[in-house]
């Protein structure tokens, strides 16, 4: 069912207590990457020109209920300001009498920065009495969060109980490019998982496999799937009691289920280590996987290519080294090539796309690293779940 957003009720002079996952690495001081800044401004700039007072809540890092000086939002002002061209004013607090009475004085267009929502403890319990004093703070609640989408916390789920709650546009824009993929996908659909382990990927990879044409796997978590085939590994990355389940999903996968067939092994896991390319059933004992091999990467490249939704979540082999980052550069270059629907979510895939500079040519990447693996994995959101729907 699509979700009711601000677009679909009236906003005007309204406080819209908007959440936001502004949740943003932070260097010396300053935002090192405001993607997820920039990815709320077409909500905040909407409810700007309808007239409503903005109230942005968010957490930064996770300081367990403590007030700490690490995790303040000033950085967090300071970039909004920046790419806002407009003032925003800056909460000391997310609750109580001065912060209410710093939002009530606010007109029309009026933009408020509520402090750290996780320097209570309540938040991540999702206390109704602090759900309550935040949702004094606003007429209606906007859930634009979708990379928090995935907690059940005060600000994410608790204030729906006490605000007519809807969806901004980024939520709305998650979870509707996802939800289409997954639900009715053009077809081929081609999976691309990776990451070390096959344990992270397991509810994924069940999930996904009954919908997709292919699912391709590689990076660390290849390896239990190629020992599950019987191969030796060498010394490689390997989760022994998950051998089992490997053969399980290589049974009911088929042919759907795409493996390296070649991988570049070093003899360490060190950038400058020496490395050569074998075939995936021919890796000496005291050798390790750190990469698909140019092979491999050809045929997912062909899959990718010929894919009409791919989406893709982990890393080939440890892309940090640049040794080890073909296979990586490879996805990401053939889903930049891709002419069908390109979706890419979780921290790393996301960051080796930044790497290549190819993140703007993908039809959608998602700001959410566990909220997009748990939205993948077909659960669902209690951020999403708590919204209006158009019924
Ligand atoms: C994230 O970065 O994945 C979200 O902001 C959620 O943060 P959390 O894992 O600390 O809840």
């Amino acid at each position: 069912m699509p979700l009711m957003t601000i677009r679909d009720i009236d906003v005007k002079g309204k406080r819209a207590l908007v959440r936001v996952d502004f949740n943003v690495p932070l260097e010396n001081g300053t935002v090192a990457d405001d993607n997820r800044i920039k990815a709320a401004l077409p909500t905040i700039q909407y409810l700007v020109e309808s007239g409503a007072i903005v109230v942005l809540a968010t957490h930064l890092g996770r300081p367990k209920g403590k007030r700490m000086e690490e995790f303040l939002l000033t950085p967090v002002a300071e970039r909004l300001r920046f790419l806002l061209d407009r003032p925003v004013a800056y909460a000391s607090d997310c609750i109580g009498d001065a912060v209410e009475g710093l939002v009530n004085s606010q007109k029309p267009g009026g933009i408020v920065l509520l402090e750290n929502v996780r320097f209570y403890a309540e938040e991540e319990k999702n206390d109704p009495e602090f759900a309550r004093k935040l949702a004094r703070l606003g007429d209606i609640f906007v859930n634009d969060a979708f990379g928090t989408a995935h907690r059940a916390h005060a600000s994410t789920r608790g204030v729906a109980d006490y605000l007519p709650a809807v969806a901004g546009f980024l939520m709305q824009e998650e979870v509707a490019i996802m939800g289409r993929a997954l639900a009715e996908p053009d077809r081929p659909f081609v999976a691309i998982i990776g990451g070390a382990k096959v344990s992270d990927k397991i509810m994924v990879i069940e999930n996904l496999l009954p919908k997709v044409d292919s699912l391709i796997i590689g990076g660390g978590m290849a390896n239990t799937f190629m020992r599950a085939k019987g191969y030796n590994i060498g010394k490689s990355l390997v989760e022994a009691d998950k051998v089992d389940l490997a053969k399980s999903l290589l049974t009911k996968g088929g042919e759907k289920i795409l493996l390296p067939s070649d991988v570049v092994i070093a003899r360490e896991f060190k950038p400058e280590a020496e490395n050569t390319v074998v075939s995936s059933d021919r890796i000496p004992d005291d050798w390790m996987v750190l990469d698909i091999g140019p092979e491999t990467a050809m045929g997912f490249t062909e899959a990718i290519k010929q894919a009409k939704t791919a989406i893709w979540n982990g890393p080939m082999g440890v892309f940090e080294m640049p040794a080890f980052a073909r296979g990586t550069l490879a996805v990401a270059q053939a889903m930049a090539d891709s002419e069908g629907c390109t979706i890419v979510g979780g921290g790393d895939s996301v960051a080796a796309l930044d790497m290549a500079h190819l993140a703007d040519k993908m039809t959608h990447v998602s700001t959410g690293g566990g909220a997009s693996l748990e939205f993948l994995e077909g659960r669902e959101l209690p951020g999403v779940a708590c919204l209006q729907t158009k019924d």
